[in-house]
């Protein structure tokens, strides 16, 4: 990285870090720290923040460990965020970042980010791209934590409707995306390659009411959605 980037970078972080802390001025998107246990029981803050460029290289390295088989490019990513900011922004992008792991921990290839997640929104219709947790972070709610956040970005999007494609032998994310009202739609064979595992397509209606729900355990409102769309989407190649 140049100087000149490197001067960039933090003109952007700092930008980033007082628009956090200055009350009434950023939007509500559902971020901010939660108290979680941490992977060895100690105590933990894991925040949600968007995602911005400097976060790419330690998304890969997690994206590197969750989706080893497929995982996305820098490119991708880079292609990605170029949609992620202003008024015509069709993407939101998210990171989870622990900030205060126990004193002494190491921290990984990925830095302090735990979870990523991301949306894209076309046409009234929202599509979770990707969505990932590290294992010593799982089952805390921060799954449910990111979901919520990318069905309220949807909800900012306007989306009327929300998509996804999973493994059809993925029983984790397909609980987690059903406690939060997502139905199965579909199937598209061979979706995941070079694997050619099947995808199951989900979808969601009515986003905004899921990621309105209180909520500070990790559940979700029951599945309410009685109405499943017979006809899968045809999105971009997603994790989600
Ligand atoms: C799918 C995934 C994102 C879920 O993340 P997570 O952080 O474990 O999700 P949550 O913690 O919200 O929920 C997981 C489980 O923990 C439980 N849980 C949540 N908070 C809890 C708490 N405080 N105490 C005990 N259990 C809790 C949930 O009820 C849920 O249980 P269930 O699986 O029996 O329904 C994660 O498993 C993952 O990253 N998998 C690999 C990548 C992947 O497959 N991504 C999806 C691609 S489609």
């Amino acid at each position: 990285m140049s100087a000149a980037d490197q001067a960039d970078h933090a003109a952007d972080r700092a930008a980033d870090q007082a628009a956090a802390q200055a009350p009434g001025q950023a939007a509500d998107h559902g971020f901010g720290p939660a108290r979680a246990e941490g992977p060895e029981g100690g105590e933990s803050r894991v925040g949600l923040r968007e995602m911005r460029w400097w976060d790419i290289e330690p998304v890969l390295a997690l994206e590197q460990q969750l989706f080893p088989e497929d995982a996305w490019s820098a490119g991708m990513f880079w292609s990605e965020l170029a949609y992620a900011r202003g008024a015509d922004a069709t993407r939101r992008y998210l990171v989870a970042e622990d900030a205060a792991l126990s004193p002494g921990a190491a921290a990984g290839p990925a830095g302090s980010l735990v979870g990523y997640g991301g949306l894209a929104a076309v046409g009234g219709t929202g599509d979770i791209q990707t969505i990932g947790v590290l294992p010593g972070h799982r089952g805390t709610g921060l799954g449910a934590r990111l979901l919520r956040a990318l069905l309220q970005a949807a909800t900012d999007f306007e989306c009327a409707e929300v998509l996804l494609e999973v493994r059809v032998d993925n029983a984790p994310a397909q609980r987690l995306y059903e406690r939060f009202g997502f139905v199965p739609i579909g199937i598209r064979r061979g979706y995941y390659q070079p694997t050619g595992t099947d995808a199951l397509v989900m979808r969601l209606a009515d986003p905004a009411v899921y990621a309105a729900a209180a909520d500070t355990s990790g559940d979700a409102p029951a599945n309410t959605l009685p109405h499943p769309d017979p006809h899968p989407h045809q999105g971009t190649k997603s994790h989600g």
